[in-house]
């Protein structure tokens, strides 16, 4: 490492001391806890650092959205924080969010919701991964990444590192990084290649804001417990947690009997599921699969229908839509009725939903990322109603899934 290049040595917290133990010594880490504690820092460093010593090592990092990625690990972290120290040792490329180093080593920055990107970046091979914020990453993100870390690079050992809020204890990160268990089928994992390390504000409190302790003191119970004291808690009123835990989508939907389209008509979000029914005993159920998903707010009735017709129109779908537009709605709409509504019909499309997730019959496609980021997210507040925030395509699956059961599950005759 070109040391004379290092203007400051930072001082390090003996938290961090101690990640950086885990990080040289095991090749799957996680490091987990409250907020502003220092993981990312001591990660993003780790890494900087391999770079460094080991020519031409290409690390990838990713969190599940890019445009978050690039707004914390790649502004404040890499370039803001860790990057400045080592001046002349690097260059970035700030259209493709990654940074090379003089010896050929690089580092890339991408979210999962960038298939394509990160696809090119795994397709050449990477000696490491870091997974920022690792509890909103599908599990299949992770598993399909770890298994493409292939860079042979002579002395160093290829890497997986994690960090999080600790989600729920029932999250498929609890399962691999704590209990050492394969989340989808029970195996045991080899313990001996997972680290964990526990990292909290307070052991960061050198490098704090005044007051920002106390204000984590103030917060409810379990956000406190969460993002003070790092505890796996149950996200308080995640509504599809059994979805989020374990997320699992799929490359591409099977051909199904039925196809639907819902569509949000205030805000022009709409997603196309396919339904195929098969029987369990005496009921006939169905599978739901989320194919694609559409969303384009402030346009107008007549080209939401050009668009989507254009789109998904080979599925010769049957269009649900909400009744913000009545009876007019229909007209503008190829294919459509209004959607089944009435007292409790929210309630009663979520427990739909909830229900299919349960059985094992609910599945969306990998690229409706933004469907599946509002599925993690979608949240009741403490007096149990839903939180009006990011639900637009929830929304528009709501109303296609209600639509064509209306709630009930049919007993064959
Ligand atoms: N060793 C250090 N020296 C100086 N500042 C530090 C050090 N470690 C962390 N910090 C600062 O503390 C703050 C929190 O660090 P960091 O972002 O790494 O925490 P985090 O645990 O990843 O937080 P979050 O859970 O919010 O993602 C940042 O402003 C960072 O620059
Ligand atoms: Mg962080």
């Amino acid at each position: 490492m070109p040391s004379e290049a290092i203007r400051t040595t930072p001082s390090w917290t003996t938290k961090q001391a101690e990640a950086f133990g885990l990080l040289s010594n095991r090749p799957r880490v996680l490091l987990y806890g409250g907020s502003q504690s220092g993981k990312t820092r001591a990660i993003v460093e780790f890494f900087v650092r391999a770079c460094l010593t080991f020519p031409g090592l290409r690390i990838l990092v990713v969190r599940q959205r890019r445009q978050h990625a690039k707004e914390s690990v790649w502004h404040e972290t890499l370039l803001g924080d860790v990057l400045p120290r080592y001046a002349g040792a690097w260059s970035p490329n700030y259209t493709d969010l990654f940074v090379s180093f003089v010896n050929g080593a690089e580092i890339w920055v991408s979210g999962t919701d960038e298939k394509e990107r990160i696809d090119k970046v795994l397709g050449r091979g990477i000696g490491g991964v870091y997974l920022n914020e690792v509890s909103q990453i599908s599990y299949t993100a992770y598993t399909t990444i770890r298994t493409r870390i292939s860079q042979k690079v002579e002395g160093w050992v290829a890497r997986l590192v994690a960090d999080c809020n600790p989600p729920a204890p029932t999250h498929w990160v609890h399962k691999v990084f704590i209990e050492h268990i394969e989340p989808t089928d029970g195996g045991k994992l080899h313990a001996a290649r997972y680290g964990s390390l526990l990292m909290n504000p307070a052991d960061n409190l050198a490098n704090l804001r005044e007051g920002y302790l106390e204000d984590l003191d103030e917060l409810p119970d379990a956000q406190r417990r969460r993002f003070r004291d790092g505890e796996f808690v149950q996200p308080a009123g995640a509504v599809f947690s059994e979805y989020s835990d374990i997320e699992c989508p799929i490359e591409k939907a099977p051909d199904c009997e039925q196809y639907v389209v819902g569509v949000d008509m205030v805000t022009y979000a709409a997603v196309l599921v396919g339904f195929q029914r098969y029987t369990d005993g005496s009921r006939i159920r169905r599978k739901v699969y989320v194919v694609d998903e559409w969303q384009q707010p402030g346009t107008i009735a007549h080209e939401a229908n050009t668009a989507i017709a254009s789109k998904w129109g080979r599925y010769r779908y049957t269009a649900y839509i909400d009744h913000n537009l009545g009876e007019a709605g229909t007209r503008e709409f190829d294919n459509s009725r209004l959607a089944r509504k009435g007292p409790g019909s929210v309630d009663a499309g979520i427990s739909e939903l909830q229900t299919a997730m349960h059985l094992g019959d609910f599945h969306v496609v990998d690229s409706c990322s933004l469907l599946r980021y509002q599925l993690q997210n979608y949240r009741r507040d403490e007096a149990g109603v839903i939180i009006k925030e990011d639900d637009h395509l929830i929304d528009a699956l709501r109303m296609a899934v209600y639509s064509i059961s209306a709630g009930r599950v049919i007993n064959v005759v």
